[in-house]
C-alpha cells in the first residue's frame, strides 16, 4: 500500500521526507519519490525500486528546500516504473502531487481531459488527478480541490504542492487515511502515525473530503465545500522504539515476543483482575440494549476474519446467541438483508481495510449498530463505528499479523463473556473462573516464546516442504486457518487448513509420502477424533506434527513430533496455541530467506478493493 509524507517548516525537507518514507516502507512499495520547493522551482526526484535507489539519486543531485512531499508507491494502475512513480504533475506545471488510493472513474476523466487537449505521460490514475486539478486551477488551491473532488470517484489521499503557493502543502483524503501534525519544526503529514512520531505526538486524523492546509506556522482545515472548520487533535503515547525493530532481526519476531505484554495490556483494559471482574462500562452492552440484541455478525479480512471465526465460537459458547463470521469482501456484495436486533462487529487491526469499511458503511446505512475491534486510534473504522473495543497491541509493523490477532481474539473472548454475563447464559462463578485463568496466560505464552528453539529446529528440517496442511476441529479448525495463512504469507509455502473431519471427504487424496500435516488439538473433548485423523494421514506417509493442550499420551503414537502447551482451559488455549504456529511460520520463512516483514505482493493494510 502506498505511503505519503509531507513537511513544511524551518528545516530542510529532504532528510525529513526520506526518514518518513523509510518508516512507511513496511507498507510495501515498488517505487519512491519526493518533490521539494527549492526556492525557485518544485524539484521532483523519483525512481523505481527500493528507497536506496532514490537516496542514491539525491546523493548525486541533492535537493534543498523547506517544503516538500514524498511517496512510496505500491502499484495499482500502471506497472512499477520511473514514469509511473509519484509525484505527478499537471501539463502546465502548476502543481505536483502524491496519491494513495484508487480513482475508480479515472478512465472517464482522462478521456474528458484528453478531449480538451491534455497530454498524459504515465499510465496512472494519479496523473489524472494532477491533470484534472491543473485543468480547474485558477490561482485558488482550495477552490480547485473542491471542484476536482466533485468529479473524482474512488479512494484518495492527496498531498499537493502548488507553484503559486510553494510554502504550503494542501491535503485531502477520502477512504484513504491521512494524519497531520504540528511540531516544533513545522507541519507534517503522513499516511500513518509512526512516520511523524519523532516530530510530534499531537496529531489530527483527516476526515473524508476534509482539506488541510499545512504552512510553516500552523495547519488550517476546511470542509469539502471549502469552508473553514476546526479540528481537535489526539495525543499519541506510543514510544518511538515501539515502532522500531530494536534488537530483533525482524519486526515479526519482535511482535511475537511482545504478545505476552500486548495480551496483558489489552485484557487489563477490560478486566479488573483484583476481584476478578469485567469492567462493565468498557463494553457496548448493558441490560437495556441487550434485550433487543438477537444476533451478531462478525466481519473482517484475512487474519481479522480468522479472529472473527474464533469470536463466533466464543459468542456461541458463552453468550448463546446466533452469530456468523464472514469475509468482508464477500459480505459487502452478498446482498444481505440485516435483521431486526442485529449488531455488526468489524474486526480490523489497521482500521483502514477497504472491504471492512464498506461493510461498516452498509450496516450504518441500514441503521444497524456497529462495533469495531480495532488497534489504531483515529482510524476510519474506529471513527465511523458506533462503538469501539480497542486492542492495545501497539504499532504492528510486520505485514503478517501476530499480536493484533492475539489481542483481537482476547477482546472478542471478553466481549462474549460480558454478553453472556448480561444475558445470564454464564454463571458468575464461571466468569470469575475464566477471568482467573487469564492471569497465568502471559507466563504460559512467555514459556512458549522462550522455548522457541525447538520450533526453529523443526523448521530447519521441514522448510523445503512444498505443501503443509493444518487440521483441527471446532476452535482448532479456526486456529488452523490462521496458522495456514501465517505460513503461506511469509514463507510462500502452499499451506491450507481443513476441518479434520473433512479429510475423508476428498482432501486426504493430497497426502503423499512426507507431506507435512499439523494437527491442532487444544479441544481435549475432540482429541480422540482428531487423533484418528492424524493416524489416517500418518499411515499414508505424512509427517505429522501435533500441538496439544497439555499432555495427551495417546496422541504421540500417531505423530512424528508433539508440541505441548501447558494444560489450560479450552476457551483460553487459543491465546497460547497461536504462538507456536506464528513462530513456525516465521522460522520457515527465515530458513527460506524470505523477506519476513515485507512478503512479496502483500501490504500491511489493504486500503483498496
Ligand atoms: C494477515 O497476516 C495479513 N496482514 C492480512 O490478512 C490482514 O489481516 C488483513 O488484510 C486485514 O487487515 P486489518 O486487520 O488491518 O483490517
Amino acid at each position: 500500500m502506498c505511503g505519503i509524507v509531507g513537511y513544511t517548516g524551518i528545516n530542510n525537507a529532504t532528510p525529513i521526507l526520506l526518514e518518513g518514507l523509510d518508516t512507511l516502507a513496511y507498507r510495501g512499495y515498488d517505487s519512491a519519490g519526493i518533490a521539494v520547493w527549492d526556492g525557485e522551482n518544485i524539484v521532483m526526484k523519483k525512481e523505481k525500486g527500493q528507497l536506496s535507489n532514490l537516496k542514491a539519486i539525491l546523493e548525486r543531485e541533492p535537493v534543498t528546500g523547506c517544503c516538500g512531499i514524498g511517496h512510496t508507491r505500491w502499484a495499482t494502475h500502471g506497472e512499477p516504473s520511473y514514469i509511473n512513480s509519484h509525484p505527478h504533475g499537471d501539463a502546465k506545471k502548476q502543481l505536483v502531487l502524491v496519491h494513495n488510493g484508487i480513482i475508480e472513474n479515472y478512465v472517464r476523466i482522462k478521456s474528458m481531459l484528453m478531449d480538451r487537449g491534455c497530454v498524459f505521460v504515465s499510465d496512472t490514475d494519479t496523473e489524472v488527478v494532477a491533470q484534472l486539478l491543473g485543468d480547474v486551477y485558477n490561482g485558488d488551491p482550495i477552490k480547485a480541490i473542491v471542484e476536482a473532488m466533485k468529479l473524482i470517484e474512488g479512494s484518495f489521499a492527496l498531498a499537493i504542492l502548488f507553484r503559486d503557493d510553494p510554502h504550503r502543502i494542501y491535503c485531502v483524503c477520502k477512504d484513504s487515511p491521512m494524519v497531520v501534525g504540528f511540531g516544533r519544526d513545522g507541519a507534517h503529514i503522513a499516511s500513518d502515525i509512526p512516520a511523524m512520531l519523532s516530530y510530534t505526538r499531537d496529531v489530527t486524523f483527516m476526515g473524508d473530503k476534509q482539506i488541510a492546509v499545512l504552512s510553516p506556522d500552523g495547519i488550517a482545515f476546511y470542509n469539502e465545500f471549502g469552508t473553514p472548520i476546526d479540528k481537535g487533535c489526539s495525543h499519541i503515547d506510543w514510544d518511538l522504539d515501539a515502532a522500531k525493530k530494536g534488537s530483533y532481526e525482524h519486526f515479526m519476531m519482535k511482535e511475537i515476543c511482545e504478545e505476552p505484554v500486548a495480551f496483558r495490556k489489552t485484557a487489563e483494559q477490560y478486566v479488573s483482575f483484583r476481584e476478578p471482574r469485567l469492567k462493565a462500562d468498557c463494553f457496548p452492552w448493558d441490560a437495556d440494549n441487550c434485550a433487543e440484541l438477537k444476533r451478531i455478525r462478525i466481519i473482517g479480512c484475512g487474519t481479522a476474519y480468522h479472529a472473527g471465526l474464533l469470536g463466533k465460537k466464543y459468542f456461541t459458547e458463552l453468550a448463546k446467541i446466533p452469530v456468523e463470521a464472514e469475509i468482508a469482501s464477500e459480505f459487502r456484495y452478498s446482498g444481505y438483508t440485516f435483521e431486526e436486533g442485529e449488531a455488526l462487529l468489524l474486526v480490523s487491526q489497521s482500521g483502514e481495510t477497504a472491504d471492512t469499511i464498506a461493510a461498516l458503511r452498509m450496516a450504518k446505512q441500514a441503521g444497524v449498530r456497529t462495533i469495531a475491534v480495532c488497534n489504531v486510534i483515529g482510524s476510519t473504522i474506529a471513527r465511523e463505528a458506533d462503538e469501539v473495543l480497542f486492542t492495545y497491541a501497539g504499532p504492528e509493523i510486520a505485514v503478517a499479523a501476530t499480536k493484533s490477532y492475539l489481542t483481537q481474539i482476547t477482546v472478542l473472548f471478553l466481549a462474549a463473556l460480558r454478553l453472556g454475563e448480561i444475558r445470564g447464559t454464564i454463571s458468575g462463578e464461571r466468569v470469575k473462573a475464566l477471568l482467573s485463568e487469564l492471569t497465568s496466560i502471559p507466563e504460559h505464552m512467555q514459556k512458549l516464546i522462550d522455548d522457541r528453539e525447538a520450533i526453529q529446529y523443526f523448521a530447519s528440517r521441514e522448510f523445503s516442504a512444498k505443501h503443509v496442511f493444518f487440521i483441527g476441529r471446532g476452535i482448532d479448525n479456526a486456529l488452523s486457518m490462521e496458522a495456514a495463512l501465517k505460513l503461506k504469507e511469509v514463507s510462500y509455502i502452499h499451506s491450507d487448513a481443513y476441518a479434520a473431519g473433512e479429510l475423508k471427504h476428498g482432501t486426504i487424496a493430497l497426502i503423499e509420502e512426507g507431506t507435512l500435516v499439523v494437527g491442532l488439538i487444544t479441544q481435549r473433548h475432540l482429541a480422540s477424533k482428531t487423533a484418528s485423523n492424524l493416524e489416517e494421514v500418518r499411515v499414508r506417509g505424512a509427517t505429522v506434527l501435533a500441538l496439544t493442550n497439555g499432555s495427551m499420551p495417546d496422541i504421540a503414537g500417531h505423530c512424528n513430533k508433539v508440541w505441548e502447551l501447558d494444560e489450560m482451559n479450552e476457551l483460553t488455549a487459543p491465546f497460547c496455541a497461536i504462538i507456536p504456529m506464528q513462530l513456525f511460520a516465521y522460522y520457515m520463512a527465515v530458513q527460506k530467506g524470505c523477506n519476513v516483514d515485507k512478503p512479496r505482493n502483500l501490504a500491511k493494510s489493504v486500503t483498496v478493493e
